[in-house]
């Protein structure tokens, strides 16, 4: 990322939200980005998922010029290259727990067949093998984040992406996911973690800080 900038339109004027923000992340590295509420985190995680637009500067993802790439060509940009994982899962309700995970894999025209044998070795990864048939509420909170993580998993995408991965979780879930994302990264798996809390964030091999939409190495 190069001189990123963004802001939200109050009233008339614009107000400044991520300013000047400029910093690469290497295949292979895990980096947390730790600030405070209200510093940009969200914002600047909806920019590297190629969710929301940047007014300003360039992004490289992979080497694809994301400043330069349309928006209906960003969909498939975040179906291969982001894998999303959110403090509240987000999981389909009614689907179960297979269904769920090979979604992005369904997305990229797989039929439903090729993309559970291509989500099995994830499923076993994350001992979630016994939990296949399961609703997301038929899950403990640290279940449906494994899944998540397996659906964020199995495009085998550029960048795992997490806002608050623990956040939602008691002290012992929570730590187990830190423990997974450590394991990921150790199998090759480029991980950027947003968080709030310095504990979380020292469990990355790397950490930015946001203080006031900038950055600070
Ligand atoms: N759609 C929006 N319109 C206007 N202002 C917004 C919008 N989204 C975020 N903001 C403002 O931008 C700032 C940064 O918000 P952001 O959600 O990125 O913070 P955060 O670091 O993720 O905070 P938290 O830790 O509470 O999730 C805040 O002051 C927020 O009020
Ligand atoms: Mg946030």
């Amino acid at each position: 990322m190069k001189s990123i900038n963004k802001g939200y339109m109050l009233g008339e004027q614009k107000l400044p939200i991520l300013k000047d923000i400029s910093f690469s992340v290497e295949r292979g590295e895990y980096v947390a980005i730790l600030g405070p509420s209200g510093s940009g985190k969200t914002t600047l995680m909806n920019i590297i998922g190629c969710m929301d637009v940047m007014d300003s500067g360039e992004y490289y993802l992979d080497g694809m010029p994301i400043h330069e790439t349309l928006e209906d060509d960003l969909t498939e940009v975040r179906n291969r290259k982001i894998g999303f994982i959110f403090q509240n899962y987000q999981l389909i309700p009614t689907y179960n727990v297979m269904q769920n995970i090979v979604m992005p894999l369904l997305m990229r025209g797989l039929t439903y067949e090729e993309a559970e044998q291509q989500c099995i070795e994830t499923v076993r990864l994350l001992g979630l093998e016994e939990r296949i048939a399961h609703k997301p509420s038929e899950l403990s909170g640290g279940q449906k984040q494994r899944v998540s993580i397996a659906r964020a998993l199995v495009g085998h995408p550029s960048i795992l992406l997490a806002d608050e991965p623990t956040g939602a979780l008691d002290q012992a879930s929570g730590k187990d996911v830190l423990k997974l994302f450590r394991q990921l990264n150790e199998m090759g798996n480029t991980i950027v973690m947003i968080t709030h809390d310095l504990n979380v964030a020292q469990s990355a091999k790397r950490i930015v800080r946001i203080v006031d939409g900038k950055l600070i190495e």
